[in-house]
């Protein structure tokens, strides 16, 4: 009889978050998501005035758009931004004509926006890394910020994003003691997200989980990467947490892929 290898990553957005969705413990922490279609956008715009539209199966922030609906003096207006360019549109019809323009060539899904956590103005998440160990099935090896160029709305380390390490980033929210504690709670969630895709899709290794902190502290889950990128913590000053992940990586075997 055939057997089925395992797969040992996912590109799928969507796949993943019904993955994670069937957890009652992870659904707090996933951001409302649909697939594209232009009801599903007016109706998550009404619900949160601003959303990210991502591609199913992008990476590195590419595709990545900010859609934002405001009214102003009864007017209502729409906004978005990819990359560094602004477009703003003054009827529905309009945006949604000039965004299908654009982009929209491949599957497309929608996000609700989180208002990310600023440093010096500028928006920052979290990547948590957790990876199969000799030892452990699963640890969480590494964190690190990721704060955004000043001039874009993803935060990747291929959009121009800057690596920090998150002590420093969460310094203006959070007291010393309050810092470790939180970093634990981000580990924690990482690593029940891990087990959560595991039991479903048992040929994973490594993951990488994008975490979005809103201005209450609430974390959400933006992205699971199955196959993240061990060098960004090469880009911290302290090494440690960077022969740690690449030691990790090298023993799964994955340390030569570096795209997603
Ligand atoms: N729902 C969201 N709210 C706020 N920022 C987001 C949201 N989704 C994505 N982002 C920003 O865009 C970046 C890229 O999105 P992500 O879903 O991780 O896709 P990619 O696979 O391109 O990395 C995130 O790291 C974050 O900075
Ligand atoms: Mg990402």
């Amino acid at each position: 009889m055939k057997t089925k290898k395992a797969r040992r990553t996912l590109g799928s957005k969507w796949t993943k978050t019904a993955a994670l969705l069937r957890s009652k413990e992870i659904q707090p922490f996933i951001p409302e998501t649909r697939l594209w279609s232009p009801a599903a956008l007016l109706a998550m715009l009404k619900t949160y005035k601003m959303v990210y539209v991502k591609p199913v199966h992008g990476s590195f922030g590419r595709g990545v758009m900010r859609v934002k609906m405001q009214t102003r003096k009864g007017q209502t207006i729409f906004q978005y931004q990819h990359d560094t360019t602004k477009r703003k549109f003054y009827s529905f019809s309009k945006f949604h004509a000039s965004i299908s323009r654009s982009k929209l060539k491949r599957a497309y899904l929608i996000q609700k926006g989180i208002g990310l956590l600023k440093f010096k103005k500028r928006p920052f998440d979290v990547r948590v890394m957790v990876q199969r160990t000799s030892k452990k099935p699963w640890k969480a090896t590494g964190i690190i910020g990721r704060l955004a160029h000043p001039r874009k709305i993803v935060t990747n380390y291929h959009s121009q994003g800057k690596p920090l390490p998150i002590e420093l980033l969460l310094k203006p929210y959070l007291s010393k003691k309050q810092r470790t504690k939180y970093t634990r709670v981000l580990k924690n969630l990482s690593l029940t997200v891990a087990k959560q895709l595991h039991q479903k899709y048992p040929g994973f290794r490594e993951i990488g989980v994008d975490i979005g902190i809103d201005a209450k502290l609430h974390p959400w889950i933006l992205e699971v990467n199955t196959s993240p990128d061990p060098y960004i913590f090469n880009q911290l000053k302290d090494k440690s947490t960077y022969r740690r992940v690449l030691h990790y990586a090298i023993a799964n075997g994955r340390v030569k892929k570096r795209n997603k």
